[in-house]
């Protein structure tokens, strides 16, 4: 038996398992994105700490640690497989998935900026990306779990065991790097 590939119950894990076991906490933020849409279409006003710990959670948790390993670690070892041309288009259509939710972020940081420096025509530009980013996740994942992750059958076990090594390295990474961006944000104040 290889512990790396069997989970408490000695059930035998798959690469997909930690993904989908992501998928299922960011979906947990949905709801925290459309009820500050109901908040701030009531209020007119924005809660900046809720904005902030969403914008951090899909930095740093969705994106850099979530599609990190999808991008890093699962679509670069699918890149050296023979796909079949439907499957190499959902691999480059999930990266522009990824790519757009990146942006989707940043217009929301810029947004929230601006609210900050008493522009009141920037809650308009919040609200929309609250709404996008509630729309994207959503059907991205979906498109992952039902549509994409039978792409392990281009795997070996050995290859799967492997993956999912390399995702628990990757993880492990995930605290240092983000407190190091904490420092260094923190240094950079005057
Ligand atoms: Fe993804
Ligand atoms: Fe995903």
């Amino acid at each position: 038996m290889h512990l790396s590939r069997r989970g408490l119950q000695g059930i035998v894990m798959k690469p997909i398992g930690p993904l989908m076991r992501e998928h299922r906490l960011i979906e947990r933020c949905i709801p925290v994105l459309t009820s500050q849409v109901r908040r701030i279409r009531k209020e007119k006003t924005i809660d900046l700490f809720i904005i902030g710990t969403v914008v951090d959670f899909f930095r740093t948790y969705a994106d850099r640690t979530h599609h990190g390993k999808e991008e890093e670690i699962l679509f670069r070892s699918l890149a050296t497989k023979a796909l079949s041309p439907e499957h190499a288009r959902v691999t480059a259509e999930l990266m522009d998935e990824h790519r757009y939710a990146r942006s989707v972020t940043r217009d929301l940081v810029a947004a929230k900026e601006r609210y900050l420096q008493g522009d009141a025509a920037s809650l308009a530009g919040v609200l929309s990306s609250l709404e996008t980013l509630a729309g994207f996740y959503p059907k991205h994942i979906e498109k992952e779990d039902r549509h994409f992750f039978s792409i392990l059958d281009y795997f070996t076990r050995q290859e799967q065991d492997a993956m999912l090594a390399e995702f628990s390295a990757f993880d492990r990474k995930m605290i240092h790097e983000k407190y190091a961006k904490v420092i260094e944000s923190l240094e950079g104040l005057p």
